[in-house]
């Protein structure tokens, strides 16, 4: 699933995996995850950087204390790093206006985007161009868990400021935009499904 969200940003980008070929930008928006129930994985924070180019600038941001430690099995080319260890359910859940569907899933995330560097580069305008990355990373997500049998949940609904606190950023060079849970899913009985292009609504 992480591997599907790599841009591969060493790559021209026609070159890049579909979708990543239509987003004309070096990326700008990182995974913070919450990690709680994956199989060879143990639960705590990680840090899944999409451009390989920024872990400098990432670590230098972030908690002093983190590992940066690759975890045992991971493939040599996702850069995904172990940053602490421990059981962030609870932790995941409260930064998400308290939503259980953040700490009891699989695992969960921050997407966070270089945030002041590309408003200066490109300008204001380029704000809604963080949105729209962070989006498609959501729609391959969503994709990549039904795929997996599992499910997935954008959550617009978080504190920013205490995700930011969690993991170290205390100024705007990085900001937590858009996040994610995805696992195992519970039914809503509240509400009803349709068929697709139904007729009898
Ligand atoms: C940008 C975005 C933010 C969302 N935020 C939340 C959220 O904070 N909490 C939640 O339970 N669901 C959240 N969702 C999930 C929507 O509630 C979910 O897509 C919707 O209930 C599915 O219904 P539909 O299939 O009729 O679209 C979010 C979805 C998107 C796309």
């Amino acid at each position: 699933m992480l591997a599907r969200v790599m841009p591969r940003a060493d790559r021209d980008l026609c070159q890049r995996p579909t979708p990543w070929d239509v987003l004309p930008w070096g990326p700008t928006i990182h995974l913070a995850l919450f990690v709680h129930r994956v199989n060879g994985l143990a639960p705590g924070l990680y840090m899944l950087v999409r451009d390989p180019a920024k872990v400098g600038s990432l670590r230098a941001a972030m908690q002093h204390q983190f590992a940066w430690a690759s975890p045992r099995g991971c493939p040599e080319d996702l850069p995904l790093f172990l940053l602490q260890e421990g059981d962030a359910q609870q932790l995941a859940a409260q930064v998400s206006c308290h939503q259980d569907i953040a700490g009891d899933s699989a695992f969960s995330l921050g997407m966070i985007a270089e945030f002041e560097s590309s408003l200066r580069r490109y300008g204001p305008w380029f704000y809604r161009r963080l949105f729209w990355e962070t989006g498609v990373i959501g729609q391959v997500l969503y994709l990549e868990a039904e795929a997996a049998g599992v499910r997935a949940t954008g959550i617009g609904c978080f504190f920013d400021d205490p995700v930011h606190h969690v993991f170290g950023f205390n100024d705007t060079l990085f900001q937590s935009l858009y996040h994610f849970t995805i696992g195992g899913h519970v039914e809503d009985p509240r509400l009803t499904t349709l068929p697709p292009y139904s007729l009898d609504h």
